[in-house]
């Protein structure tokens, strides 16, 4: 059954932020295949190589390559565009860089945020708004249970802490603002886990590393192999995010506030296994090795309760974890054989979202 409504998505007018991403560069691809009307804003690409050029994303959308902590250009933009629909995902994302930069992760993710929830103010006809936060936006009590849309913020490092202060902007904007507006302005928060895909090249995210090791040949050394993440498809989230956009636009206050997009309890494994799982689908040239050295706090365990989305929405992971890892292989291996990227991405959308 498709993920969803074609009819739905023709013609619409989608503003994405953080489109030169690796998550927003796989949904601008879903969008454009849909047959929306996309708009993207964002910095550069932020690694070399990026599913943004090899999949020549651009050709297919406009494309504005600016920096969201400016407040006036982020305005000018979405105002020239009208979106009906605005998808904020551009953020400075990586843990271990909130440890060297601080003030640039809270001035892009929370004040970021801010500026396109101000610029989104002034937009008419813009009806529903998704802002893209993290797993890692709640207090992290290091339990075993997952967490529940309604546990409370928190973060101890600070790209934790701004994804949780950009949860908290959100709520405040929608009461204040949205909610009274003249047409109210439907917003809604999704909390993702760690997510693996073709084309991910950002520093310290697992699956690169380990692509990066395989394709040299060399050892993949782990920083910290008994951590417990909820692996999933980059396209399993977004799915999710297609599916509420759709209810927030045809149905409304059920489908308000946050929600969590994570895989099933199977999926939910160690950095060790995933590792290996993906030596024995490589096949010859692929080895993993444990790294000893000492590294900055990250929390170690951190499970979602997709419950909420599985029975609101009828939103599901549709992957396998191994499958999963296929699809990564897949893409990877048609990459260092300089195929099509545009072409191979696009399949495996349309796999995914018919099947
Ligand atoms: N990748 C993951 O595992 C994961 C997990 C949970 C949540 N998220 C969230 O999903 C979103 C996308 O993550 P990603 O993995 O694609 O990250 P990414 O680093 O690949 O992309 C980030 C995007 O934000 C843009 N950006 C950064 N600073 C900007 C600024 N000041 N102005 C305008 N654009 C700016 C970049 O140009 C890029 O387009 C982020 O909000 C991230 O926090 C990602």
């Amino acid at each position: 059954m498709s993920v969803t409504d074609p009819a739905f998505w023709r013609g619409k007018r989608v503003f994405i932020t953080g489109h030169t991403g690796f998550k927003g560069s796989w949904l601008s691809l879903w969008l454009q295949q849909l047959g929306a009307q996309v708009k993207g804003f964002a910095l550069a690409a932020p690694t070399n190589p990026s599913v943004f050029d090899l999949c020549d994303v651009a050709n297919g959308m406009e494309s504005e390559i600016a920096d969201i902590r400016d407040l006036e250009v982020i305005r000018q933009s979405m105002a020239s565009f009208a979106p009906e629909i605005l998808m904020h995902m551009a953020a400075q994302p990586l843990v271990r860089h909130s440890y060297l930069d601080p003030v640039k992760t809270y001035q892009t993710n929370v004040l970021g945020t801010v500026n396109v929830l101000e610029a989104a103010r002034s937009v008419d006809n813009l009806k529903v708004i998704i802002n893209i936060t993290t797993d890692k936006c709640y207090h992290n009590n290091e339990w075993e249970w997952g967490y529940r849309e309604n546990d409370p913020m928190g973060g101890d490092d600070p790209y934790s802490s701004s994804k949780g202060c950009a949860e908290l902007v959100s709520a405040a904007y929608k009461k204040s603002f949205f909610d009274l507006a003249e047409k109210p302005k439907r917003i809604a928060t999704v909390r993702a886990g760690n997510v693996i895909g073709g084309g991910d090249w950002a520093e310290d995210r697992l699956i690169p590393d380990i692509l990066k090791s395989f394709e040299k040949a060399e050892s993949v050394k782990l920083r910290n192999p008994h951590a417990i993440r909820p692996w999933q498809h980059v396209l399993e989230p977004l799915s999710g995010y297609l599916m509420l956009v759709e209810r927030l636009w045809n149905v409304g206050d059920d489908y308000l506030s946050a929600w969590n997009f994570g895989p099933h309890q199977e999926s939910m494994v160690t950095v060790g296994v995933i590792a290996e799982s993906m030596a024995s689908q490589w096949g010859s040239g692929a080895k993993v090795e444990l790294d000893a050295g000492n590294h900055p706090h990250e929390a170690s365990i951190l499970k979602l309760d997709i419950s909420r989305a599985m029975s609101q929405l009828g939103w599901a992971p549709k992957l396998s974890l191994q499958q999963a890892l296929g699809l990564i292989i897949e893409w990877h291996k048609a990459y260092i054989e300089n195929r099509d990227m545009r072409e191979i991405t696009l399949k495996q959308i349309k796999v995914f979202n018919d099947e």
